[in-house]
Protein backbone atom coordinates (compact mmCIF):
# COMPACT_ATOMS: atom_id res chain seq x y z
CA UNK A 1 0.00 0.00 0.00
CA UNK A 2 1.43 3.53 -0.83
CA UNK A 3 2.03 5.83 1.62
CA UNK A 4 2.02 9.36 0.78
CA UNK A 5 4.41 11.79 3.18
CA UNK A 6 4.87 15.43 3.36
CA UNK A 7 8.05 16.43 3.69
CA UNK A 8 8.95 16.91 7.21
CA UNK A 9 12.65 18.95 6.45
CA UNK A 10 13.02 22.49 7.53
CA UNK A 11 13.23 25.72 4.60
CA UNK A 12 16.24 26.89 2.55
CA UNK A 13 17.56 30.10 4.13
CA UNK A 14 19.81 32.48 1.76
CA UNK A 15 20.97 34.82 4.14
CA UNK A 16 21.65 37.98 2.58
CA UNK A 17 24.25 41.11 3.96
CA UNK A 18 21.92 43.46 2.56
CA UNK A 19 18.81 44.25 1.28
CA UNK A 20 19.83 45.00 -1.25
CA UNK A 21 22.04 41.79 -2.07
CA UNK A 22 18.42 40.06 -0.62
CA UNK A 23 16.75 41.85 -3.87
CA UNK A 24 18.82 41.41 -6.43
CA UNK A 25 19.26 37.14 -5.33
CA UNK A 26 14.80 37.09 -5.33
CA UNK A 27 14.69 38.56 -8.34
CA UNK A 28 16.75 36.09 -10.49
CA UNK A 29 15.17 33.14 -8.64
CA UNK A 30 11.84 34.29 -9.46
CA UNK A 31 13.06 35.27 -13.21
CA UNK A 32 14.60 31.87 -13.77
CA UNK A 33 11.35 30.33 -12.20
CA UNK A 34 9.05 32.02 -14.17
CA UNK A 35 11.48 31.06 -17.50
CA UNK A 36 11.20 27.69 -17.07
CA UNK A 37 7.75 26.92 -17.83
CA UNK A 38 5.61 28.43 -20.92
CA UNK A 39 3.06 30.07 -18.46
CA UNK A 40 2.84 30.81 -14.52
CA UNK A 41 0.39 31.44 -12.11
CA UNK A 42 2.30 33.97 -9.63
CA UNK A 43 0.84 34.38 -6.20
CA UNK A 44 1.74 37.85 -5.01
CA UNK A 45 2.13 39.37 -1.10
CA UNK A 46 2.50 43.07 -0.93
CA UNK A 47 3.79 44.95 1.79
CA UNK A 48 7.39 46.19 2.30
CA UNK A 49 9.18 42.85 2.24
CA UNK A 50 8.79 42.50 -1.42
CA UNK A 51 8.50 45.61 -2.77
CA UNK A 52 11.98 45.93 -3.60
CA UNK A 53 12.22 42.79 -5.22
CA UNK A 54 8.95 43.87 -7.54
CA UNK A 55 10.75 46.73 -8.46
CA UNK A 56 13.57 44.67 -9.96
CA UNK A 57 11.12 42.43 -11.98
CA UNK A 58 10.15 46.10 -13.08
CA UNK A 59 13.63 46.86 -14.19
CA UNK A 60 14.18 43.37 -15.59
CA UNK A 61 10.37 43.11 -16.92
CA UNK A 62 12.64 42.46 -20.63
CA UNK A 63 13.53 38.96 -19.34
CA UNK A 64 9.47 38.53 -18.40
CA UNK A 65 6.85 37.69 -20.69
CA UNK A 66 3.75 38.98 -19.83
CA UNK A 67 1.64 36.88 -21.51
CA UNK A 68 2.93 34.35 -19.73
CA UNK A 69 2.26 35.12 -16.76
CA UNK A 70 -1.06 35.06 -14.50
CA UNK A 71 -0.84 37.24 -11.10
CA UNK A 72 -3.51 36.21 -7.96
CA UNK A 73 -3.13 38.16 -4.97
CA UNK A 74 -2.52 37.05 -1.90
CA UNK A 75 -4.73 39.04 0.53
CA UNK A 76 -6.72 42.67 0.54
CA UNK A 77 -8.44 44.61 3.57
CA UNK A 78 -11.63 44.05 3.71
CA UNK A 79 -13.99 47.00 3.00
CA UNK A 80 -10.72 49.35 1.86
CA UNK A 81 -11.71 50.52 -1.55
CA UNK A 82 -10.23 48.80 -4.29
CA UNK A 83 -8.41 52.31 -5.04
CA UNK A 84 -7.46 53.64 -1.87
CA UNK A 85 -3.82 53.96 -1.54
CA UNK A 86 -3.69 51.24 0.97
CA UNK A 87 -5.21 48.33 -0.27
CA UNK A 88 -3.41 45.67 -1.37
CA UNK A 89 -4.85 46.24 -5.04
CA UNK A 90 -3.38 49.67 -5.45
CA UNK A 91 -0.13 48.17 -4.24
CA UNK A 92 -0.01 45.47 -6.96
CA UNK A 93 -1.08 48.13 -9.74
CA UNK A 94 1.59 50.40 -9.00
CA UNK A 95 4.34 47.32 -8.51
CA UNK A 96 3.42 45.00 -10.87
CA UNK A 97 0.28 44.83 -12.92
CA UNK A 98 1.21 48.21 -14.55
CA UNK A 99 4.83 47.83 -14.77
CA UNK A 100 5.14 44.37 -16.60
CA UNK A 101 2.21 45.17 -18.58
CA UNK A 102 0.03 42.12 -16.89
CA UNK A 103 -4.04 42.09 -18.87
CA UNK A 104 -7.03 41.95 -17.23
CA UNK A 105 -7.29 38.55 -17.93
CA UNK A 106 -4.67 37.19 -16.53
CA UNK A 107 -5.24 39.10 -13.08
CA UNK A 108 -7.08 37.43 -9.59
CA UNK A 109 -7.75 38.84 -6.77
CA UNK A 110 -10.42 39.53 -4.09
CA UNK A 111 -12.38 42.10 -4.65
CA UNK A 112 -12.58 44.30 -1.42
CA UNK A 113 -16.03 45.45 -1.19
CA UNK A 114 -17.68 42.38 -2.15
CA UNK A 115 -21.10 42.36 -0.44
CA UNK A 116 -21.16 38.56 -0.41
CA UNK A 117 -17.84 37.42 0.95
CA UNK A 118 -18.68 33.88 0.90
CA UNK A 119 -19.51 34.38 -2.53
CA UNK A 120 -16.51 35.77 -3.49
CA UNK A 121 -14.37 33.21 -1.24
CA UNK A 122 -16.09 30.94 -3.35
CA UNK A 123 -15.15 32.56 -6.62
CA UNK A 124 -11.17 32.67 -5.86
CA UNK A 125 -11.38 29.07 -4.47
CA UNK A 126 -13.35 28.02 -7.75
CA UNK A 127 -10.34 30.03 -9.77
CA UNK A 128 -7.85 28.07 -7.64
CA UNK A 129 -9.34 24.06 -8.66
CA UNK A 130 -9.63 25.66 -12.27
CA UNK A 131 -6.34 27.36 -12.73
CA UNK A 132 -4.06 25.98 -9.84
CA UNK A 133 -1.77 25.41 -7.92
CA UNK A 134 0.22 28.31 -7.91
CA UNK A 135 3.59 27.71 -9.58
CA UNK A 136 5.34 30.49 -7.25
CA UNK A 137 4.11 32.07 -4.09
CA UNK A 138 5.74 35.31 -2.30
CA UNK A 139 5.19 35.75 1.18
CA UNK A 140 6.17 38.25 3.79
CA UNK A 141 6.39 37.31 7.21
CA UNK A 142 3.90 39.13 9.93
CA UNK A 143 5.66 40.45 13.36
CA UNK A 144 3.21 38.02 14.48
CA UNK A 145 4.15 35.02 12.28
CA UNK A 146 1.19 35.38 9.75
CA UNK A 147 1.63 34.71 6.66
CA UNK A 148 -1.40 36.46 4.19
CA UNK A 149 -3.76 37.25 6.62
CA UNK A 150 -3.81 33.44 7.83
CA UNK A 151 -3.40 34.80 12.07
CA UNK A 152 -2.11 32.91 14.54
CA UNK A 153 -5.11 31.03 16.29
CA UNK A 154 -6.15 27.35 17.56
CA UNK A 155 -6.15 26.48 14.23
CA UNK A 156 -6.03 27.30 10.51
CA UNK A 157 -7.94 27.78 7.50
CA UNK A 158 -7.15 25.75 4.12
CA UNK A 159 -8.34 27.88 1.52
CA UNK A 160 -9.83 31.46 0.91
CA UNK A 161 -11.75 33.25 3.58
CA UNK A 162 -12.77 35.88 5.56
CA UNK A 163 -10.59 36.57 8.03
CA UNK A 164 -10.65 38.67 11.81
CA UNK A 165 -7.31 40.87 11.69
CA UNK A 166 -5.33 40.48 14.43
CA UNK A 167 -4.14 43.85 16.30
CA UNK A 168 -0.91 43.41 14.63
CA UNK A 169 -2.35 43.81 11.13
CA UNK A 170 -4.52 46.44 11.98
CA UNK A 171 -1.01 47.96 12.90
CA UNK A 172 0.80 47.03 9.78
CA UNK A 173 1.96 50.50 8.08
CA UNK A 174 -0.13 49.74 5.28
CA UNK A 175 -3.53 50.22 6.73
CA UNK A 176 -2.97 52.23 10.14
CA UNK A 177 -2.80 55.94 8.78
CA UNK A 178 -5.40 55.19 5.95
CA UNK A 179 -8.42 56.59 8.03
CA UNK A 180 -10.64 53.35 7.06
CA UNK A 181 -12.10 51.46 10.01
CA UNK A 182 -11.02 48.00 8.71
CA UNK A 183 -11.58 44.68 11.03
CA UNK A 184 -10.79 41.95 8.72
CA UNK A 185 -9.06 40.33 5.63
CA UNK A 186 -9.38 37.75 2.49
CA UNK A 187 -6.97 36.06 2.42
CA UNK A 188 -5.77 32.69 0.41
CA UNK A 189 -5.65 30.09 3.33
CA UNK A 190 -2.53 28.06 4.17
CA UNK A 191 -3.42 25.17 2.04
CA UNK A 192 -3.79 26.77 -0.95
CA UNK A 193 -0.54 28.56 0.06
CA UNK A 194 1.51 24.87 0.67
CA UNK A 195 0.26 24.11 -2.75
CA UNK A 196 2.43 26.26 -4.21
CA UNK A 197 4.80 24.88 -6.55
CA UNK A 198 7.65 27.09 -4.57
CA UNK A 199 7.38 29.57 -2.44
CA UNK A 200 9.95 32.58 -1.64
CA UNK A 201 9.64 34.65 1.88
CA UNK A 202 12.37 37.86 1.68
CA UNK A 203 12.17 38.95 5.08
CA UNK A 204 14.68 41.46 6.43
CA UNK A 205 15.13 44.39 9.41
CA UNK A 206 15.89 43.97 13.22
CA UNK A 207 12.35 43.99 14.49
CA UNK A 208 11.40 40.59 12.43
CA UNK A 209 14.73 38.81 14.07
CA UNK A 210 12.69 37.48 16.86
CA UNK A 211 9.69 36.53 14.91
CA UNK A 212 12.51 34.62 12.76
CA UNK A 213 14.39 33.54 15.69
CA UNK A 214 10.87 31.63 16.43
CA UNK A 215 10.31 30.18 13.21
CA UNK A 216 13.77 28.88 12.96
CA UNK A 217 13.24 26.62 16.07
CA UNK A 218 11.15 24.48 13.88
CA UNK A 219 8.00 24.17 15.87
CA UNK A 220 5.19 23.88 13.36
CA UNK A 221 2.34 25.25 14.83
CA UNK A 222 -0.96 27.14 13.99
CA UNK A 223 0.11 29.68 16.65
CA UNK A 224 2.86 30.73 14.35
CA UNK A 225 1.24 30.08 10.81
CA UNK A 226 4.44 30.76 8.87
CA UNK A 227 5.55 28.04 10.82
CA UNK A 228 4.06 25.46 8.40
CA UNK A 229 5.93 26.03 5.66
CA UNK A 230 8.29 23.69 7.11
CA UNK A 231 6.05 20.96 5.97
CA UNK A 232 6.91 22.28 2.37
CA UNK A 233 9.86 20.57 -0.16
CA UNK A 234 10.62 24.04 -1.57
CA UNK A 235 10.43 26.95 0.10
CA UNK A 236 13.35 29.17 -0.14
CA UNK A 237 14.00 32.31 2.78
CA UNK A 238 15.65 35.20 1.41
CA UNK A 239 16.97 36.55 4.70
CA UNK A 240 18.39 39.44 5.87
CA UNK A 241 18.70 41.00 9.25
CA UNK A 242 19.70 44.20 8.68
CA UNK A 243 16.72 47.12 7.60
CA UNK A 244 18.91 48.09 4.45
C1 LIG B 1 0.51 41.39 2.70
C2 LIG B 1 0.64 40.15 3.49
C3 LIG B 1 1.16 40.22 4.88
C4 LIG B 1 2.58 40.78 4.90
C5 LIG B 1 3.17 40.77 6.30
C6 LIG B 1 4.56 41.38 6.32
O1 LIG B 1 -0.03 41.12 1.43
O2 LIG B 1 0.29 39.11 3.03
O3 LIG B 1 1.12 38.95 5.45
O4 LIG B 1 3.36 40.00 4.04
O5 LIG B 1 2.37 41.47 7.18
O6 LIG B 1 4.47 42.71 5.95
P1 LIG B 1 5.78 43.55 5.64
O7 LIG B 1 6.43 42.91 4.49
O8 LIG B 1 5.26 44.92 5.29
O9 LIG B 1 6.61 43.52 6.86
Amino acid sequence: MAKTNYNLSFMLITRCSSVAELNELASEYIIKDLSSRPRSLFCTATGNSPTGIYQLLADKKDRIDPQGLSLIKLDEWYNLPMDHPASCEYYLQQYMIRPLGVSDGNYTGFNSLAKDTAAECKRINDFLTANGPIDICVLGIGLNGHIGFNEPADYLQPHAHLATLSDTSLNHTMIKSSGVEVKYGFTLGVADILQSKKIILPVFGKNKKEIMEQLFEAKISSQLPASVLGLHPDVTVFYCENDS
